[in-house]
């Protein structure tokens, strides 16, 4: 069984989708490991480094995927990369196909068995699976970094011959995986911080990373999931948080954002009259702007500056970390893989909810609702 690593087409991506490390793991279940010469070059990953680790290296994607029985990916790939696959063969990646359903018939022409990381079910057996988490809190962290970098001012408390030089202010608003490690980050730099999730649970999980929770006022009971996740607020529950939020932007000198509802836009959370009101040189790291962004004035990809505000629409930040961020992706892609090596062949299990729930296609069939509906307005 070979499985092939080929180089990341996606502009701007770093990560290579498996590091040295975890090949030791693949080989002693039987399979052998190829991967594109460069692959791993961005995350300072080099050729060497793979074939001391146990892989070979292949000159060109072309001569890789064709004779690949497993290719691993970050990003999706593209129509003609796909046009590459070996037939019948497995695609596993972070391949977020509602971006761009053209790649659907070719995975059904193809009969790809594509898995989808991001789909991956959040329970406690598949933790180390689990690419959203893993990517996810290395965007926080770098978040609360960026903010910082970009801030015109200090983030400690610092008592000088010359003078004492005040805290900066964080606000931290949704605190799931990325604001949790947002907060952490910002709180180890020294500033003060404040954070705010509809979810409850959430108030014990600030306030034990040093922060303080800002009171909304939300019933706690209709805000969460039965699974975990955050509910979308009702239109009075809304209004209540983006005036509380307003007031505390007004002190913040850094808002991070991070809240997301799952198959949902981004709720609006920073108006443009909040963004008026706040101090001029702070700083809005807006990790929701792929999904349309936290902040009414995010630009997704760009930094802007309004109002004397710099809004930052943050897209993928792991990627600007990608020796760290491949290695937990390669770890949680060399899990995933050991689910389905058996005896050093391929079994697909999909009554096995890790199975099920990440594939999107096989066999020329789509193997989820949401891939079924994408299909169908899906040039072919
Ligand atoms: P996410 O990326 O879907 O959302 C981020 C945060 O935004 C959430 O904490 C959510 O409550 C919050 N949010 C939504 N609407 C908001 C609003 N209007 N105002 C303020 N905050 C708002 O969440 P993430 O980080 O993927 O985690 C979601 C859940 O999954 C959590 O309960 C987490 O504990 C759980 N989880 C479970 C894992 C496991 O057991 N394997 C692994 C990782 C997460």
């Amino acid at each position: 069984m070979r499985i092939a690593v080929p180089t990341e087409t996606t502009p701007g991506e770093r990560r290579v989708a498996l590091v040295p490390k975890s090949i030791a793991n693949l080989t002693q279940a039987g399979a052998t490991v190829v991967v594109q010469s460069g692959a791993g070059a961005n995350a300072s990953i080099t050729d060497d480094d793979y074939t001391a680790a146990g892989a070979e290296i292949a000159p060109d994607a072309a001569s890789l995927l064709a004779s690949a029985d497993v290719t691993l990916r970050v990003r999706r790939p593209s129509t003609a990369e796909i046009g590459m696959l070996k037939e019948g063969s497995i695609l596993i990646g972070m391949l977020d196909p509602a971006g761009d359903p053209a790649i659907l018939h070719p995975l059904l022409d193809r009969k790809i068995s594509a898995f989808r990381m991001e789909a991956l079910p959040r329970i406690s057996r598949a933790q180390d699976m689990d690419v959203l988490s893993s990517q996810a809190n290395l965007g926080g962290y770098y978040a609360a970094i960026l903010g910082a970098h970009k801030l015109p001012r200090l983030l400690p408390l610092m008592m000088t011959a010359a003078g004492t030089v005040t805290p900066a202010r964080v606000l931290v608003i949704g605190a799931g995986v990325a604001g949790l490690q947002a907060i952490a980050t910002a709180h180890r730099l020294g500033a003060m911080v404040e954070a705010f999730d509809v979810r409850p649970a959430v108030k014990e999980q600030v306030e034990s990373l040093g922060a303080k929770f800002v009171d909304v006022g939300l019933s706690a009971t209709d805000t969460e999931t039965s699974g975990g996740y955050a509910k979308e607020l009702s239109e009075e529950q809304h209004q209540r948080e983006q005036e509380v939020l307003a007031a505390r932007a007004r002190e913040a000198d850094i808002i991070i954002t991070s809240a997301f509802v799952p198959h949902k836009p981004a709720p609006r959370l920073i108006t443009k009259e909040t963004v008026a009101a706040m101090k001029p040189g702070s700083v809005i790291v807006d990790l929701a702007a792929p999904s349309g962004g936290n902040c009414e004035l995010t630009e997704m990809g760009k930094e802007v500056v309004k109002h004397d505000v710099l809004i930052i629409g943050a897209e993928n930040l792991s990627t600007q970390i990608p020796a760290q961020a491949s290695q937990l992706y390669s770890h949680n892609l060399m899990r995933f893989l050991l689910q389905v090596i058996k005896e050093g062949a391929i079994t697909l299990d999909f009554d096995d909810v890790v199975i099920g729930d990440t594939c999107m296609t096989h066999a020329g069939e789509a193997r989820a609702q949401d891939i079924t509906a994408l299909l169908a307005g899906a040039p072919s």
